[in-house]
């Protein structure tokens, strides 16, 4: 529970509400961490919000985080400069094991913010890019001016044989990409559902959309992993604050497989 001071190397405005910090501990202990984990980020006197690590897990390097200001602590973190220093718990919760899609097809469906959640895995994948079959990205914004880490999809497409296929909800004339829901990229898309791992992180409508029509494709409930947001406070299982019926989402995921989400998702939006 006691946080360990972390301080503010940099800091890089993504879109006019997203940044991406670089901390680094002042104790010099880098912070291990596995694709998918968040850590609960404490900016003192303010308040303490659990976001996810957006760095590579296979680069030792600073801790990344990608924040989104919506509100009280988040907006502290997002307005702080170098050399502030922040508290740091965790690293918690599920990871997207993504190693288990080797040798097989990966589908990554995100929307929003949700991409600073799978970029670890992403990057993980990546490392070992010949370790898997088609490697396919499908991102969502609601404008051209809210796409995240513009310059790294259109590197991972071209150097990587990864397929990025972006989306935005509505754009100004002039936008040459796609309007339309993330969720119309799927079937658009080849992969062979015996054979997928899809990963999926967004606003809960989205993922909802996004398991039916993975299902519609074939592809297995066990084989769907979605990252779920809930509020948050312990981060270790002991407040009940994140509980989801018999799950608590700070130690039980926030990944989780539509295999064990299934049976919740007629309360999905209690
Ligand atoms: C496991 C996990 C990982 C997360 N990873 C990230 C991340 O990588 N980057 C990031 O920017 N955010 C992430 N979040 C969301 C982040 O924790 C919230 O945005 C933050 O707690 C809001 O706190 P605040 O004090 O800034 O805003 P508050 O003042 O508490 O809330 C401001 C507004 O935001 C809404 N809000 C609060 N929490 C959430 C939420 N979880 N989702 C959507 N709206 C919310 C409130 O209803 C309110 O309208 C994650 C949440 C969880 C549970
Ligand atoms: S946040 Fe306290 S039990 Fe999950």
């Amino acid at each position: 529970m006691v946080p360990r001071p972390f301080r503010l190397l940099s800091k890089r405005h993504d879109t006019h509400d997203t940044v991406t910090l670089e901390l680094e501990p002042t104790d010099g202990v880098p912070l291990a961490f596995k694709a998918g984990q968040f850590t609960m980020l404490h900016a003192f006197g303010i308040g303490e919000v659990p976001i996810s690590i957006s760095g590579s897990p296979v680069v030792e390097g600073p801790l990344v985080h990608t924040i989104r200001n919506v509100g009280g602590v988040t907006r502290t973190l997002v307005e702080a400069e170098p050399g502030v220093e922040f508290g740091v718990r965790g690293p918690f919760g599920t990871s997207w094991d993504v190693s288990d899609g080797k040798g097989g097809d990966v589908v990554i469906i995100t929307g929003g913010i949700g991409l600073a959640p799978l970029r670890p895995a992403i990057l993980e994948v990546l490392a070992e890019r010949d370790q898997y079959d088609r490697v396919t990205l499908l991102y969502g914004a609601r404008t051209p001016d809210d796409i995240l880490f513009g310059d790294e999809l259109r590197r991972w497409a071209d150097l990587n044989g990864i397929a990025v296929e972006v989306t935005v909800d509505s754009a100004a004339p002039g936008w040459k990409g796609r309007v339309g829901f993330v969720t119309q990229l799927i079937s658009r898309v080849s992969f062979d559902p015996a054979h997928t791992l899809a990963l999926v992180c967004g606003p809960e409508v989205m993922m909802r959309a996004c398991v039916t029509e993975l299902r519609q494709r074939g592809v297995p409930a066990g084989a769907m992993r979605l990252s779920m947001e809930r509020s948050m406070k312990c981060g270790i299982g002991l407040c009940g604050h994140c509980q989801l019926r018999e799950l608590f989402i700070c130690v039980d995921g926030p990944v989780l497989t539509y295999e064990r989400l299934a049976p919740l998702m007629q309360k999905w939006e209690l």
